[in-house]
């Protein structure tokens, strides 16, 4: 395996962080983990290495993405919910973050605050990987340009069309990330959910130094036309469920329909399809689904030939495999 020792030792807590070329490798290393994996090989590439996951936020596809993705090649994992351990209740971060840094090769973060994350990467010296903050979801969107790419065989020059709350996590790193690899990212979404302004700026800054742009709309019919990809998350992100009420009312004319897809200008699943980060408000298949029904996306697109969601959702643990691979090796 190719090694790019610019990742080596370090922490992943956001796409800005990296390199356009260093992203590349990420995604390469991918490719060739899942092909192994496809092929019925495990390795031993993070033999011995002992990996704790922190989880202070629910997690499926992360949580197993990393559990999953270290039994593959040979480390252990613990997952620990606050309810565990002593973290910022009767013992300070910093002080945890030395305790695991002395026993453990990397930590999985998923929490609320950024900060947290960056300061547990500086006190325990041992890479962190942000596996979701209220800012960053850096591991989600290496799974979604290995998808995009998978799908189209290129990442550069494709339209990523974002549509609802402009201003989340999934929506930050997706940014970043679709700039930095040259790509259109459009994100729409209504003006009270603009993101970060710093954040558009150095995507704009990044966008300029690939050929990449980013735009943002207002208007759905308007924004997803000529669109490759279209691309939708949860409109009340964990920790946000007050917000319920009226991020339903406000985000409403922003659900993916086939009306939408439609209006892409393109008709087959080689030109344009559908992701989402999962979990997704589709179907009335759950006690809560049932109540809320879909709201984000319509169960006909879920369940159409142009959604990718769960090539996405397995890519999670293939991207998470390649990171902890660039980062410990
Ligand atoms: N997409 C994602 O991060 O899913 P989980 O919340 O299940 O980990
Ligand atoms: N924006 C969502 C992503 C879940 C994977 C949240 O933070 O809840």
């Amino acid at each position: 395996m190719k090694k790019n020792s610019t990742l080596k030792g370090k922490s992943i807590l956001t796409v800005k962080q990296l390199t356009p070329e260093e992203i590349e490798y990420l995604i390469h290393i991918a490719e060739q983990l899942k092909n192994k994996k496809k092929r019925g090989l495990r390795g031993n590439l993070l033999k011995r290495k002992n990996i704790v996951m922190i989880f202070e936020k629910s997690s499926t596809r992360t949580r197993c993405a990393f559990t999953v993705a270290a039994a593959d090649e040979g480390a252990h994992t613990d997952y620990l919910n606050l309810s565990d351990i002593h973290f910022v209740k009767k013992e300070s971060l910093p002080d945890s973050a030395r305790v695991l840094g002395r026993m453990f090769d990397g930590i999985a973060f998923r929490g609320y605050r950024h900060d947290t994350a960056e300061q547990l990467a500086y006190y325990s010296g041992i890479p962190v990987w942000n596996a979701l903050t209220d800012m960053a979801h850096p591991t989600q969107t290496f799974a979604d340009l290995l998808t995009i790419k998978e799908h189209f065989g290129l990442l550069k020059g494709l339209t990523v069309v974002y549509m609802g709350d402009g201003r989340n996590n999934v929506a930050n790193s997706l940014t970043i990330g679709c700039v930095k690899m040259g790509m259109h990212f459009v994100n729409c979404t209504p003006p009270e959910l603009l993101p970060d302004r710093d954040l558009l700026e150095e995507a704009e800054g990044f966008a300029a130094e690939t050929g990449g742009s980013v735009r943002i709309l207002h208007e759905p019919r308007e924004a997803v036309q000529g669109a490759n990809v279209i691309y939708t998350d949860v409109w009340v992100s964990m920790g946000e469920e007050v917000k319920f009420e009226n991020r339903r009312k406000l985000l409403q004319p922003y659900q993916v329909t086939m009306d939408l897809m439609r209006l892409t200008g393109r008709t087959d699943t080689d030109q344009v399809i559908f992701l989402h980060c999962l979990p997704a408000f589709h179907d009335n298949l759950t006690d809560v689904t049932r109540e809320i029904g879909a709201m984000e996306v319509t169960d006909e697109v879920f369940e159409s030939s142009f959604s990718r969601v769960f090539d996405q959702a397995e890519n999670r643990m293939h991207t998470i495999k390649a990171v902890m691979v660039a980062t410990l090796t």
